[in-house]
């Protein structure tokens, strides 16, 4: 789709958010945070942390997971890898650039999969949740918290509006619920487990789905 969003975007726009990144989304986003770290730390064992970021999750999982962490922005990473050094995060295994669409990862690794606001600032969502589910040990759970778009009335006017710059600055506001739901009907082999309203407003969601 013209105007959507591409890699090379992506990686220009994350490289100018890595300096301020903690202090702009660090307090907004962190309830999102915490409610899918408790239910990765439910499950347990080897756990995949996708556009991992700057790291900002990483502290708040249980030591006794075995994390990995990806992103594709280099200088979001060096701010994780700068953390888990800094905080002695012995349990993080590996962190590294990687695009969460081709993951260097075989099949059936992950115990879970975590991605926190970022199936909608990936060029080929369906594509990248494909691949989630293909690491993903049968059983276990793809954590996702995002904006959700509205269906209809003054915020999904304002969030079509705030499209095309949204874009430049890395994600797309009006993305759909249909969207995830579309995927997981065409994928086969996902159950829908949970949607939970989040904050800020209600406007995001948490969302598992569990591999079978
Ligand atoms: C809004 S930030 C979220 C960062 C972190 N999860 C948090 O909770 O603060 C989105 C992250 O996704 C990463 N990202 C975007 N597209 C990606 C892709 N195709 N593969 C891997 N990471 C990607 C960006 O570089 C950025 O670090």
């Amino acid at each position: 789709m013209a105007g959507d969003i591409d890699r090379e975007g992506v990686e220009k726009a994350y490289g100018r958010w890595a300096p301020v990144y903690d202090l702009v989304f660090g307090k907004v986003f962190d309830a999102g945070r915490q409610s899918t770290i408790a239910e990765a730390d439910k499950i347990g064992g080897r756990i995949l942390d996708v556009g991992v970021g700057t790291g900002l999750s990483l502290s708040d999982y249980s030591r006794s997971t075995k994390l990995c962490g990806v992103d594709i922005s280099e200088p979001m990473l060096r701010r994780a890898q700068q953390r888990v050094r800094a905080l002695g995060l012995t349990n993080v295994e590996a962190l590294a650039v990687m695009d969460a669409k081709n993951l260097a990862f075989p099949d059936s690794f992950f115990d879970a999969v975590v991605a926190q606001y970022v199936i909608t600032a990936v060029p080929d969502p369906e594509a990248t949740l494909d691949d989630f589910i293909r690491v993903l040990k049968p059983g276990g759970e793809l954590i996702l918290v995002n904006h959700i778009g509205a269906e209809s009335g003054p915020r999904r006017v304002f969030e079509l509006a705030f499209a095309p710059l949204a874009r430049r600055l890395g994600w797309r506001p009006e993305f759909p619920w249909a969207r995830l739901t579309d995927w997981a009907a065409k994928h086969g082999g996902v159950s829908l487990a949970e949607r939970r309203p989040m904050p800020p407003m209600g406007h995001f969601s948490l969302i598992r789905f569990r591999k079978s």
